[in-house]
């Protein structure tokens, strides 16, 4: 039995129906694209919430952590924005989201386990939400297709929790599989998984958890969104997705320049990802990603002023250490970096930027190596 199952048997006395497993993602490359209709490639990692679940027949929802955290009590037809806070607002969000589309998923008890790290910039709340989005489908006898498990978990993280942010995450938990990226275009939402076989080049991907937390249903992710919204508009087109660099440094001198480094930053990352997916596609080795990894992170840091000093450490301090390349991933204003680096270097590459956060008096960063994992599925 998993310890999901035995964790849930023992708090609720009886033995769940099932229990469904989610991971939380690295985005190798494509940041803040996913809301201007652009593209990104993530891959989810080995590192997965586990949700068992078992219907009760009086409409209640029963939510448990194996963290610590308060369990939740709540009739789902009680189940409005702002009712809950915390972890269990992930479970209860997609349960609402799936009433709003007119999907009925009856009462349920819930025990949450998860090992992908909370604020680390890695995905843990769609790792929860989209355990929760294959258990309650599967409650609610409701064959949708995975895109659509993306919008409801989506609209839980966006409307229920608070968190305006795009498709990435859901994404690349629900349509990933083991030992792939996924490259996905977030306006036709069309994906298609790209090899990546990093153990056949002697490659890691080793993320550094630099402990700054940070949390998109605060400030800077929000206003970043407004930022695109107005260059957007004196651009004149409906997303950023549509400008080309060319046509933008035609632009430049008319437009408001913080608008412009902020678009700079989108339409130069919206090309990076297809010359990284490219390249991939092409037969090229993953590492000769370094660079384009590396002008993201710049791009990241200076037009689009995401990134914080300790993530700036831990770039510069992997790529000196040997890194073929290393960027912030995720949201930014905290959270992860990732470095692509050998196997055989990996251990200094750790060793460097422990040394260096301890030299800055920075808190002791997590290092760790990270696999392209299987995306969400039902485990027992
Ligand atoms: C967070 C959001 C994603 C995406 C990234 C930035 O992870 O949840 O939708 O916008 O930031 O690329």
């Amino acid at each position: 039995m998993s310890t999901a199952a035995a964790a849930f048997s023992e708090l609720y006395g009886y033995a769940p129906d099932g229990v469904w497993s989610a991971p939380g993602r690295v985005n190798i490359i494509g940041e803040h694209t996913d809301y201007n209709d652009g593209f990104v490639f993530p891959m989810a990692i080995d590192r997965r919430a586990r949700v068992a679940a078992a219907q009760r027949q009086d409409g209640v929802l029963r939510l448990a952590t194996t963290a610590p955290g308060e369990p939740a009590e709540i009739a789902a037809a009680d189940l409005a924005p702002g009712v809950l806070s915390g972890w269990s607002r992930y479970l209860a969000g997609v349960h609402w989201a799936f009433g709003q589309r007119g999907v009925r998923v009856p009462g349920m008890d819930i025990l949450l386990e998860s090992d992908v790290p909370v604020g680390a910039g890695l995905s843990s709340s769609a790792a929860i939400e989209c355990a929760a989005a294959l258990a309650f489908a599967e409650a609610a006898g409701a064959d949708l297709p995975r895109e659509e498990l993306v919008l409801i978990c989506q609209q839980a993280e966006n409307d229920f929790a608070g968190a305006p942010t795009g498709i990435l995450d859901q994404s690349a938990s629900l349509l990933s599989r083991e030992g792939h990226g996924l490259f996905l275009d977030c306006r036709s939402r069309q994906s298609r998984l790209v090899s990546l076989d990093l153990g056949s080049e002697g490659m890691t991907v080793l993320v550094i958890d630099t402990k700054v937390s940070h949390a998109h249903d605060s400030g800077g992710y929000a206003e970043r969104r407004r930022d695109c919204e107005r260059a957007a508009e004196e651009l004149g087109v409906g997303a950023l997705r549509d400008v080309d660099l060319s046509d933008l440094v035609l632009s430049a001198q008319g437009m408001d320049q913080r608008a412009y480094r902020r678009a700079r930053h989108v339409v130069s990352e919206n090309s990076r990802v297809l010359t990284a997916v490219g390249q991939l596609e092409a037969g090229r080795p993953i590492r000769s990603l370094g660079p384009v990894l590396a002008s993201s992170h710049e791009s990241l840091r200076d037009d689009f002023e995401v990134s914080c000093p300790e993530l700036d450490l831990a770039v510069e301090a992997a790529m000196a250490a040997g890194a073929a390349g290393a960027r912030m991933t995720g949201g930014g204003f905290g959270g992860s970096a990732l470095a692509l680096v050998t196997e055989a270097g990996a251990d200094s590459v750790e060793r460097a930027v422990t040394r260096v956060f301890a030299r800055a008096g920075y808190t002791v960063p997590e290092v760790f190596a990270v696999d392209p994992g299987a995306g969400a599925r039902r485990e027992s």
